[in-house]
């Protein structure tokens, strides 16, 4: 089985998730779907594909690249995740985010934890989080839930 991890991650959490993942995974590579303009998914049998969520949606580049290769990652072993800062909206959040053809097949679903890293927000990001009642950095990466979505693929 050759595994690709690929993730859309705006501040480097969902970055840190896609490569402990890959590590979980015994060296997968790992693949930022926002740089790499065109990606082989030719060499893998097993896609896993992970993004943040703002404002209630996954990253655009990580949706469009869903739905460009819909045809052929419905032909791979899937796997979804996502890192957001509500853990009681996580599922719906990647439920409502993924291709619903890629949902339903996907072998694992996974949330990953989040991290709030408030100086490297920009202004109307750091209004925002004020907004919502969050004032300090948070970091909360669920490493059992890496572990165990990656046993999924093992
Ligand atoms: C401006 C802003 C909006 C966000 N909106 C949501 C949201 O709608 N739902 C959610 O669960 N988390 C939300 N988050 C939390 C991020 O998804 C979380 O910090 C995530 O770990 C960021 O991952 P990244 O560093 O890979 O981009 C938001 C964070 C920021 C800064």
């Amino acid at each position: 089985m050759k595994a690709l991890v690929l993730y859309g991650s705006k501040y480097g959490c969902t970055r840190e998730c896609a490569y402990l993942l890959g590590e979980q995974l015994g060296g997968a590579d790992v693949v930022d779907i926002c740089r790499e303009a065109s990606i082989s998914l030719d060499d893998y049998d097993t896609v896993l594909i992970g993004s943040s969520v703002y404002a209630g949606r996954i990253s655009k580049a990580v949706a469009k690249f869903c739905a460009t290769h819909l045809n052929i990652l419905k032909q791979k072993q899937i796997g979804l995740f996502i890192c957001c800062a509500q853990p009681d909206k996580a599922m719906e959040q990647l439920v409502n985010g993924f291709p619903s053809e890629l949902v339903e097949s996907a072998r694992a679903k996974g949330y990953f934890g989040h991290q709030l890293d408030i100086a490297k927000l920009n202004l109307l990001e750091r209004l925002i989080v004020r907004a919502v009642g969050k004032r300090k950095d948070e970091l909360n990466i669920l490493h059992d839930a890496i572990s165990s979505f990656a046993k999924s693929f093992t």
